[in-house]
């Protein structure tokens, strides 16, 4: 054969090889990819960083969950919430996990049931050793499959899996088989690794769970501190480039409105967990917070920057002399998203320039603060700006004035329960509202196909809201209790990019 023709031979050979091998790459295999959870980091509440240990009870995140609706932090997005370690379960002699029912008189499921009734996420904890930290409480090792099985029957949608007494144990293979185990419970679980960067989970926990600590411990409970906080921040910050979409960097719980703090540290560290695109999973009393923490974690646009669906961990891209600059982040309009964090004891101006934003000279821009809530512009050249000791400027930047909010999904509840008499055929339906308190109306809600024969769902539309009517048919059902998850998927429409997958139970009783 001429060399000509061999090598053209080789040259198609290896087209067709790139060709087949085409959406192989490791994006395609995120966890997040098939269960569409946590496409944007989870929001939330767990006792630990306020509380510790005590006093953890059904009481206290009864409370806590009210807290969090009535104060407008449900409406922002936070939805995840139940016990951190606690003293909430044992193993009895069968090796099976049971409730504590002194501590939590409703069972865990009840729990998980309450937080349901109230379109709130149910979380819980667990540890991949013998124990969780205390010795408290069992953990998972030599267990994996029944404890995802009770996980997934108290119904939880969110599990942090500590690494206490873990003493010759594997990251990697540990939370590997804790995945597989949820898998076999099949119940969509987001699942949360706590490792505190042992084992460098930002490099193969993506295709495991969908968040891990990059970090030991933000404080000791009851005990915020700052140099930890920002000891976190600098950590967390260097590994940019593993987060996206269903996988993320957690450099832990909120410290913000814990006392200790000032407003400005609280504004600023908020500002660094949403510019990290941190999960942002509270951690202070809810029950007892004043005007300025309610303003500071309901601050939807600064959330937005933490919710974009792009899913980008900004990062540092320059500093003057301790000043920060924080941006890389391109969000879901076409918008930048720019802190300047001021960490020195003086004030300062810093010209934060459009080069450090990603925009091209000479644009005209426009500049949303979003703590002040005030837009400038058009202008071009660089942006001054003058940050307080301690403090932060957030901003978006962007060559229109529209500057959108991304979806924020918020339900009135994630259960439908349904009671039939067997041999009396019952035709019932329950609704379930679904609100995007982010800019503009949805699509409709796609439903997953699979559901069971007794049941239907069709969703409706009016504005932002959308109703999922739920239908059960009993007609020949025999006593006994059915259960269906109901999956829906949506994009956001200015990026069409898939959101976050929405998931409720249904249950039909039939006596
Ligand atoms: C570890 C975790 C904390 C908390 C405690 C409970 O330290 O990192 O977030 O869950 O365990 O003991």
């Amino acid at each position: 054969m001429k060399p000509a023709r061999a090598l053209f031979l080789v040259l198609i050979a290896l087209l067709l090889i790139a060709w087949l091998g085409r959406g192989e790459s490791p994006t395609t295999k995120l966890r997040a990819d098939a269960d569409g959870l946590a496409l944007t980091p989870p929001m939330g509440w767990y006792p630990w960083n306020e509380f510790g240990q005590e006093p953890q009870n059904e009481e206290l995140i009864k409370e806590t969950a009210e807290a969090l609706i009535r104060s407008g932090m449900k409406d922002a997005g936070y939805a995840y919430i139940g016990p951190d370690e606690g003293i909430c379960f044992s193993r009895d002699a069968t090796g099976k996990l049971t409730s504590n029912l002194a501590r939590y008189p409703s069972g865990l499921r009840g729990l998980g049931d309450y937080l349901h009734a109230r379109g709130l996420k149910y979380a819980l904890y667990t540890d991949a050793g013998t124990h969780t930290c205390s010795k408290a409480m069992p953990g998972t090792k030599g267990h994996e499959f029944e404890d995802m099985k009770a996980f997934a029957d108290w119904r939880a949608d969110y599990v942090k899996i500590d690494w206490c007494n873990t003493e010759g144990q594997n990251p990697e293979q540990a939370y590997s088989r804790l995945r597989d185990a949820q898998l076999a419970a099949a119940r969509p679980i987001v699942f949360s690794l706590c490792s505190w960067g042992q084992g460098q989970p930002w490099k193969w926990a993506a295709w495991v769970g969908h968040l891990w600590r990059t970090t030991g411990d933000i404080c000791p409970p009851g005990k915020a501190s700052w140099a930890t906080a920002m000891q976190n921040a600098a950590a967390n910050g260097k590994l940019y480039a593993a987060a996206g979409p269903g996988h993320w960097n957690d450099p832990d719980m909120l410290i913000t409105g814990m006392r200790g703090l000032s407003e400005a540290q609280n504004r600023s560290f908020f500002s660094l967990w949403c510019m990290m695109a941190s999960p942002l999973i509270a951690g202070n009393d809810l029950r007892n917070m004043t005007p300025s923490t309610i303003r500071i974690l309901t601050n939807r646009e600064a959330i937005g920057i933490n919710q974009d669906p792009l899913g980008i961990q900004g990062r540092i891209v320059r500093r003057e002399g301790a000043v920060e600059i924080w941006a890389g982040k391109r969000l879901f309009d076409g918008s930048q998203a720019v802190l300047v964090f001021n960490p020195a004891s003086a004030p300062v101006q810093v010209e934060v320039t459009a080069g450090d934003v990603g925009f091209a000279e000479p644009e005209a821009l426009y500049i949303r603060d979003l703590w002040k809530h005030e837009t400038t512009g058009p202008r071009s050249g660089n942006i001054p700006v003058v940050v307080r000791s301690q403090d932060a400027a957030l901003l978006r930047v962007s060559r229109t004035d529209s500057f959108p909010l991304p979806p924020i999904i918020v339900a009135d509840s994630y259960r439908a329960v349904f009671r039939a008499t067997a041999n009396t055929p019952l035709e019932s339906t329950q609704a379930i509202t679904v609100r995007n308190n982010g800019s503009g109306a949805l699509p409709l809600w796609k439903v997953r196909p699979g559901l069971p024969s007794w049941l239907s769902v069709s969703v409706s539309q009016s504005g932002n809201t959308e109703t999922f009517s739920n239908k059960v048919s009993t007609a020949g059902l025999a006593k006994g209790h059915y259960h269906a998850v109901v999956r829906a998927d949506n994009h956001e429409p200015l990026s069409g990019l898939p959101m976050s997958a929405l998931y409720y139970d249904v249950d039909l009783e039939v006596d």
